[in-house]
């Protein structure tokens, strides 16, 4: 959601704030700001709206200390006064997450004499630290003592006027790492905001308080024990967060998907059958005795979950459900510690995921399973098992990649849970390997038809709304590609098992309706075939993604885009692509923020 970047160096930081909080901006985007130890006073610069209105404010503005943020409101409208950093006397504070106790916080405060100038939560931490400064003159132990009253998610950077050269941060909940420079220290809420002044990061553990300053840092919990945590040499690749050639993240990351799924893929190696140890060291005696599945994500995760039920029901025999976990984390539900739990999450720290996950292992349930494309994350961290997904950093807001690595990560679960229950001869197996093997190859082929699809998303952006059909393994494809329409081209659009229609939704179809429909040859072909009809014979104009080998012809009202390969049980892999395409070039020709759609931000680590 929101980003931090903080820095003590030996020269001046604000170019590297700036360039930091740019790789930030996906996460969060209303507004942004910095503060730095100048010659009298905090100097604070704050602008509504991109990095880049920040970064021509600052131009006058130098020092070696300093910190920054990148906004997405939770508490108080996108504006320069509830933007980052909070000030409170000689203090300057940036904070991602939400304190949950800081309306008695702030009305003890207020008593005191502290006046509010925004709506932020954060605010409040601001005056905190400066009220206990006028006990505990160390900003250090002033921060200590600070977080220890706050309830909630925080990260958070402080820096003091009185102390220059000195940047304290603290973690519960919300992502902070240090990075270790040659010429200073430094601090973020993604290792992407450091890649350009260090590779070698420290990540904070949640309860974990930090000071950096140009010549070292020093960790201690909050009850002031000192703690060593261990230095990571980032394999980020700063290309991998460039945009290259591409007009935008979104278009960059759909053609990156043959090389993320293979290198998603790459695990199996050479070989010509999967072993459970994939998932983890303990898969193999983990997996065992599981009886059900229960996968817990949110929005797209949440799309791939329910793709892979339909793998893991027929070709492992497993029953499996897929929540949302938003509704999984609240509802009184009945536990079952046979049952395997599998997060879903690009990021790692939606917090949604990671405390339905929580949930889920405070009800006794802790054979769990992280399929997330972020190996440092809490969810991953909190995961017996994990499954990490190499698709590389995601940076649009709409998910691309990160779902088809998902969904391979997936189809790889599905044939380890069927062979540790004596469902899959080896035959089998090795013809799935095969397939998976080839899958780059064929997702390649798909992306050639982007031309074509372009020139179908000209006649898509003048409309109001749109219907996605699917059925079988396809409906989560046809969710999946509503999702992507209405999220980056603000086309109302919703999805249905095609055999639904005609309960309801058919009631809305005329000429002005596109009718978007996943097609693939499979043994559901025919009956989606009808259920066309159904849609012909009211008008609606039908947009139907086939295989080579579906036997639907194109006709007055009814256009063909056909896959070049079927391809069988892992077909939905291949008929999300054109959806991605579909939706990217709608929202180009509508001219959307397509990387930065409004109101949504990337990583979401509020409730
Ligand atoms: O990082 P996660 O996979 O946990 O994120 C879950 C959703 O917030 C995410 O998939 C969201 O729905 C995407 N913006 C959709 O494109």
């Amino acid at each position: 959601m929101c980003g931090i970047v903080a820095a003590a160096a030996g020269s001046n930081i604000v170019p590297i704030l700036v360039e930091g909080l740019k790789k930030l901006e996906y996460r969060g985007y209303d507004s942004a700001g910095l503060a730095v130890t100048g010659a009298a006073q905090i100097e604070r610069v704050r602008s509504v709206g991109r990095v880049a209105e920040l970064e021509a404010a600052a131009a006058g503005t130098a020092s070696p200390t300093g910190i920054a943020h990148t906004r997405w409101a939770t508490h108080g409208v996108p504006s320069e006064r509830n933007a980052h950093p909070h000030i409170s006397g000689s203090i300057a504070v940036v904070h991602n997450g939400i304190i949950e106790n800081y309306e008695s916080l702030r009305e003890e405060l207020s008593a005191q004499g502290y006046v509010f100038t925004s709506d932020t939560d954060t605010e409040t931490i601001a005056h905190l630290v400066e009220a206990l400064l006028k006990d505990e003159p160390d900003l250090f132990r002033a921060v200590q003592r600070a977080c220890r009253r706050l309830v909630g998610a925080y990260g958070i950077a402080v820096i003091d006027q009185r102390q220059p050269g000195k940047v304290v941060v603290a973690r519960e909940g919300s992502p902070l790492l240090l990075g270790l420079g040659a010429d200073g220290n430094y601090a973020a809420s993604d290792a992407s905001a450091l890649l350009q002044v260090t590779r070698n990061m420290v990540y904070l553990e949640n309860g974990d308080i930090a000071e950096l300053t140009v010549s070292g840092v020093r960790i201690e919990r909050l009850d002031g024990t000192p703690v060593e945590r261990p230095v990571h040499v980032s394999q980020l690749s700063a290309a991998a967060v460039e945009l290259g050639n591409f007009r935008h993240y979104m278009q960059k990351e759909i053609f990156e998907q043959p090389e993320a799924l293979a290198n998603t893929l790459e695990i199996v190696g050479g070989s010509r059958s999967i072993q459970p140890g994939i998932f983890g060291a303990e898969a193999g005696s983990l997996l065992q005795d599981v009886d059900h599945i229960l996968i817990l994500a949110c929005g797209t995760s949440a799309h791939s979950g329910m793709t892979a039920r339909y793998w893991l029901e027929a070709v492992a025999g497993v029953p499996c459900t897929v929540e949302i976990a938003s509704e999984y984390r609240y509802r009184c539900s009945v536990a079952n510690p046979r049952q395997l739990i599998v997060a879903i999450s690009q990021s790692g720290e939606t917090a949604d995921t990671l405390a339905a996950l929580r949930h889920a292992k405070s009800l006794g349930q802790l054979k769990t399973l992280a399929i997330c494309n972020v190996p440092e994350s809490a969810i991953v961290r909190e995961s017996a098992l994990r499954f990490i997904t190499r698709a590389g950093p995601e940076i649009g807001v709409a998910s691309t990649k990160a779902f088809t690595t998902q969904l391979a990560a997936l189809f790889l679960l599905t044939l380890v849970v069927a062979k540790v229950r004596g469902r899959l001869d080896a035959a089998q197996e090795s013809a799935y390997i095969d397939q998976l093997r080839h899958l780059p190859v064929a997702v390649n082929k798909v992306l050639t038809l982007e031309s074509e699809i372009e020139g179908w998303a000209r006649r898509f952006a003048d409309k109001q709304h749109a219907l996605f059909l699917g059925r079988g393994r396809h409906y989560p494809i046809a969710l999946e590609g509503a999702l992507k329409l209405k999220e980056i081209s603000y086309i109302h659009a919703e999805a249905y098992p095609a055999g639904e229609l005609k309960h309801g939704p058919l009631a809305l179809v005329d000429a002005s309706m596109p009718v978007i429909s996943v097609a693939p040859n499979d043994e559901l072909l025919e009956k989606l075939k009808s259920n066309l009809q159904e849609v012909r014979a009211r008008g609606g104009e039908l947009y139907v993604f086939a295989d080579a080998d579906s036997e639907i012809p194109a006709s007055e009202g009814v256009h063909m885009l056909r896959l070049p390969e079927h391809y069988g049980l892992l077909s939905p892999i291949l008929h999300v692509i054109p959806l991605q395409l579909l939706s990217y070039h709608a929202a180009l020709v509508k001219g959307t923020d397509v990387d930065k759609p409004r109101n949504l931000a990337k990583s979401v680590t509020v409730e």
